[in-house]
């Protein structure tokens, strides 16, 4: 193994250059906060509510959002004996209130409703919660993020840097964000490992050599045992797992990107190069090169957030995946892509055709009732071309119902299950498009999607 010499000042400052906000952005970011912070207030008291605080949370409010990132959240605050009941009609009225001064809002629901503004053009969380004494004993999911800002922003000071570094590196390389979407790494969990690790150079080292199961305690306090392939002991509550949402694959992808960056670290790791939407010409090129089996499975996109709608997408890559294979079908690889109005899952298959003859293999000869019914069944009936015995058992050469993957699609779509969302959009309409066919679909994006794919 090489010897590691470091990353280079002039690509760490190159980068910071990019995604460190100034002192303007600084300045400005402060003064919203501030007049958010007035808003929340002067709404509490024109509706007589007592007792509460403001708390800005998330990266805004640790020094540690990349420039550009224009996100605040800010925490509406009741004592912890207010009745659930109270904190959801009073925090959202005092949130209304603030909204009124904004150009923009929406009503969101996590585990309990929240409100999403744009605020001088800024998108701005107004988020009620419970002030309860600890983060372990929290009364509503979100209660724990005022603990998590206390703790970074109580051991972050002059790290900032390189929690911007380790964030922009995992965007660069496809795996930031823990949106169900994403399954990556989390704003808070990059924070901690910086935090363990004390530096952007230190972390992208040790996770060279990570391996599933890998466990960070910073606290050493952790009381339970976790499968995930990260664990990330959440310093204010010994029972959770700040990395349970990282999948496998991204907790892979960024190992693979860490060690090809020590090979030699340049900016592409930070910034990739944009990625050309594929032309109609070179999809056809490369079909022709690949001789294989290109399934678009088309639907519209249905109208739900992507936390809803994400899941429900990837448990229909799953479960076509799964009807082929039962119809002795070869999946290459599976994907999903979903735009403003239509959503694909695309299937990659060695071949889209099988032999109209299928092997259907029955009982041991032996096992005598159902060997002699089998055998019953198929014998001389139409659409059976021949019988035989082999390794003990009755096998029939039978017509296949389903010989084209796309048939089989249309036929039985409808019977794989898929989450509620996508199962009605499915219902209403869907297309199947098949190989070249697949030049209808125009969407940039999508055709940036394809060049990964192909
Ligand atoms: P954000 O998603 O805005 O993250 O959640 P962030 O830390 O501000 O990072 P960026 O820079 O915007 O990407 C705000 C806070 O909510 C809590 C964390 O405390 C986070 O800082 N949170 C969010 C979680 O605990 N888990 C999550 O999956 C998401
Ligand atoms: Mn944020």
């Amino acid at each position: 193994m090489e010897t590691y010499t470091g990353i280079p000042d002039e690509l760490r400052l190159a980068v910071l250059e990019r995604i460190k906000p100034d002192e303007a952005e600084r300045t400005k970011l402060l003064e919203i906060q501030n007049e958010l912070a007035g808003e929340v207030r002067a709404g509490a008291e024109k509706l007589g509510v007592s007792g509460i605080l403001v708390k800005m949370v998330g990266s805004a409010a640790r020094g540690t959002w990349l420039s550009g990132t224009h996100d605040i959240d800010v925490f509406i605050s009741f004592p912890e004996e207010t009745s659930r009941m109270d904190l959801e009609v009073q925090g959202m009225a005092i949130a209304r209130e603030v909204a009124k001064h904004a150009e923009y809002a929406e009503d969101r629901h996590a585990e309990h409703p929240y409100l999403n503004v744009v605020f001088k053009g800024f998108d701005v969380d107004l988020v009620p919660c419970f002030r309860v004494a600890s983060a372990c004993c929290i009364k509503s999911a979100v209660d724990r993020t005022p603990f998590h800002n206390d703790f970074v922003k109580a051991r972050i000071n002059g790290c900032e840097d390189d929690v911007l570094l380790l964030k922009q590196f995992m965007r660069g390389s496809g795996v930031y964000g823990s949106e169900l979407r994403t399954q990556g790494f989390s704003g808070y969990l990059t924070e901690l490992l910086i935090i363990h690790y004390g530096s952007f150079e230190n972390a992208v080292l040790a996770a060279c050599s990570w391996k599933p199961g890998e466990k960070i305690d910073v606290m050493q306090h952790g009381e339970i045992k976790h499968e995930e392939p990260l664990i990330m002991v959440d310093p204010t509550d010994p029972r959770r797992n700040v990395a349970a949402a990282l999948s496998l694959d991204k907790f892979c992808m960024f190992i693979d990107s860490c060690r090809e960056f020590l090979k030699g670290p340049e900016i592409r790791f930070f910034f990739p190069p944009l990625l050309l939407p594929l032309e109609d010409s070179e999809i056809l090129e490369r079909l022709e090169s690949r001789k294989s089996t290109q399934l678009a499975i088309i639907f519209k996109t249905p109208d739900v957030v992507e936390d809803v709608l994400y899941p429900q997408l990837y448990k229909m890559e799953q479960s076509t995946a799964a009807l082929l294979k039962e119809y002795d079908f070869s999946i290459l690889k599976t994907g999903v892509w979903s735009g403003k109005d239509e959503t694909v899952i695309m299937l990659e298959l060695i071949s889209g055709t099988l032999p109209r003859v299928k092997k259907h293999i029955g009982p041991p000869v032996w096992v005598r009732m159902h060997a002699e019914k089998f055998k019953e069944k198929y014998e001389g009936s139409e659409n059976v071309f021949r019988g035989y015995i082999e390794n003990g058992k009755y096998v029939f050469e039978i017509l296949r119902k389903y010989p084209l993957a796309k048939g089989l699609l249309e036929n039985q779509l409808m019977h794989c299950s898929v989450g509620k969302h996508v199962c009605h959009s499915v219902n209403e309409s869907f297309e199947i498009l098949e190989n070249a066919e697949i030049c209808r679909l125009k969407d940039s994006d999508f055709r940036i999607f394809l060049r990964k794919w192909v």
